[in-house]
């Protein structure tokens, strides 16, 4: 058994009031990989770790990324710095599209090793949970391959991944004038294979103009859910395509991005309780100005998550601090709220919630020992994040 003592300030969670609080005094014994017991003046253990009166708080969970490629795209960074749009770049052959030829050429060996160094940056950044989408390979055989690679990093790795299939993140060049074609090759044969093989949790669909309609993108999930996958959406990122309404109907666990969801979808999001997972980070690495509306989805009552959206095209941030810090800056959250949506809200739009995103009996002892004394200075200190110790299933994966 080990015990955390001498904590000072301790981020705790109830999830039966649904509150997050900062608490003082607060003590935790960790059995294997299990948090047994929370609370004042706890039992005394053999080992001991001494948090010298610094902050813990539970590791955070990233319910949105796109790890699986080869190379950056900084190119297209400097042509948004001359003044070139996102949708433009990616129209004039950038975008998506461009690191899929890599994708499908890439030996699994090299994709195992450049995955496996992005999960020990995430690590180290204090994230213990992270959604893994596939998408660069938009064939069947490149798709299988990035999420037989997900899976393979995920069984050698200590952090905790969860595979998403997202052969529906673009139209291939190959079926430029036969969009359909593609969505038959999706449903008939894609999604299929995948579910076959188990090498997927959640099925997600970019439903954006120029990539898939409505119609396309209900057919994408109806079909997932026929074997099992559980939809999850990007929804009404660029512009309002009314997917945030889909979403609703279809009863996906999370509609995500939402910068430019309507008032219509809002009350859908909130009617079905779909999560609303935001990525300040695109919006902020992207130089857009409209952050998604955060106080209308709140008001409205939709449970909010936070993510990175790390990918090679709209946003190279793998820091959820940073995130917690651009979404007290930018969308006016609070800092407990961020953190809330960094950790538990995130571990519910992973369906994860019974087991990790908060530090309770019986949930998994992945916890962050700060090496800083207060909860707001997670946001403060904007790109550093000191980190003492980070235990994941209660074993200590980093110390500084
Ligand atoms: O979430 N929106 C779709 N996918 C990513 C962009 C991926 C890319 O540009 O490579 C996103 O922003
Ligand atoms: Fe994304």
């Amino acid at each position: 058994m080990l015990k955390l003592n001498n904590i000072g300030q301790c981020v705790t969670y109830n999830s039966y009031l649904g509150k997050m609080d900062v608490q003082k005094d607060i003590e935790i014994i960790i059995e294997n990989d299990l948090i047994i017991e929370i609370g004042k003046d706890l039992k005394s253990t053999d080992n001991i770790i001494d948090c010298n009166q610094m902050l813990v708080t539970p590791g955070f969970v990233d319910p949105h990324t796109h790890p699986v490629f080869w190379d950056t795209r900084v190119k297209e960074f400097e042509l948004r710095l001359q003044g070139r749009s996102y949708e433009d770049i990616a129209l004039s052959g950038g975008g998506i599209n461009s690191s899929v030829a890599d994708l499908r050429n890439a030996d699994e060996s090299d994709l195992i090793f450049r995955l496996k160094n992005r999960m020990d940056r995430f690590l180290h950044l204090g994230t213990t949970t992270v959604e893994c989408k596939s998408g660069y390979g938009l064939n069947t055989e490149s798709e299988l391959k990035s999420l037989k690679v997900i899976n393979k990093v995920n069984s050698m790795h200590s952090i905790d991944m969860v595979p998403t299939f997202m052969g529906a993140h673009a139209i291939p060049i190959e079926y430029k004038n036969n969009h359909n074609g593609y969505v038959d090759l999706l449903v008939n044969e894609m999604i299929p294979k995948v579910a076959e093989q188990g090498i997927a949790i959640f099925n997600d669909v970019f439903c954006e103009k120029g990539y898939f309609d409505l119609k396309q993108t209900q057919k994408i999930l109806l079909a997932g859910k026929k074997y099992g996958l559980i939809p999850r959406l990007h929804a009404d990122e660029f512009q309002n395509s009314n997917s945030a309404k889909i979403a609703g109907e279809l009863k996906a666990i999370t509609a995500d991005h939402l910068m430019m969801v309507s008032n219509e979808g809002i009350k859908a999001l909130s009617e079905n309780r779909v999560i609303a997972t935001l990525l300040p980070g695109t919006t902020f690495f992207l130089g857009k100005k409209d952050y998604a509306p955060y106080r209308e989805l709140k008001d409205a009552g939709v449970d909010i998550a936070l993510a990175t959206d790390f990918n090679p095209g709209s946003c190279t941030i793998q820091s959820m601090p940073f995130i917690i810090s651009l979404a007290c800056l930018y969308l006016k959250m609070n800092i407990l709220d961020a953190i809330k949506a960094s950790t538990y809200i995130s571990s519910k739009s992973l369906m994860l919630e019974e087991r990790i995103g908060s530090l309770e009996q019986g949930k998994k002892a992945d916890i962050i020992i700060w090496d800083i004394d207060k909860v707001e200075k997670i946001p403060y200190l904007i790109n550093y994040h000191p980190i003492k110790n980070i235990l994941k299933n209660g074993v200590s994966v980093f110390t500084s």
